[in-house]
């Protein structure tokens, strides 16, 4: 028992330093019970934002049982950033199939880099069990071309209803 526990430690060690297997250094901290009062997370600033140099920011509020807006509009053949924070407990946000896959952590930021080379619908489970409705904490987030895209309003990009 005492050399595996010792194996196993050597290995948390050697792989820690060796293979940079270590939380992210970019941690980013969040007033989780102020985020509707204030600071980025404030409803208005929620969705999907343009960016100056062009690029799409989204913000989106993780909460037992839904995610804030439920459904983004983003533009394709454009790097996108996901940014996420929680206002309750542990949630999750994942696109199959894509790079992104987080925990969303109350108190924290979640920051997850992408781009979408072509138009597609996603849909984004929460897979952190977040208690008895997480089975039906569902996002969506939908990718338009990028004219079609330019062409939204900023309620229509926080909406997924058909034109
Ligand atoms: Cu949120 Cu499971």
């Amino acid at each position: 028992m005492a050399t595996m526990l010792a194996v196993m430690m050597a290995i948390v060690v050697v792989t820690g330093i060796t293979s940079a297997l270590h939380p992210s250094s970019n941690v980013e901290v969040v007033e989780a019970t102020t985020l509707h009062l204030r600071g980025e997370f404030v409803e208005s600033n929620l969705g999907t934002a343009i960016e100056p140099d062009g690029s799409a920011t989204v913000r989106i509020i993780a909460e037992q049982y839904d995610f804030v807006p439920r459904c983004v509009r983003v533009p394709a053949d454009t790097p996108v950033k996901f940014r996420l924070t929680s206002a309750d407990v542990v949630h999750g946000f994942l696109l199959p199939d894509t790079n992104v896959n987080t925990m969303v952590v109350p108190g924290f930021v979640a920051e997850v880099r992408t781009r979408f080379d072509a138009p597609g619908e996603y849909a984004m489970p929460c897979h952190e069990f977040c208690s008895l409705g997480h089975q039906a904490m569902w996002g969506h987030v939908s990718v338009q071309p990028k004219d079609q895209f330019a062409k939204l309003t900023p309620v229509k990009r926080t909406s997924c209803v058909p034109e």
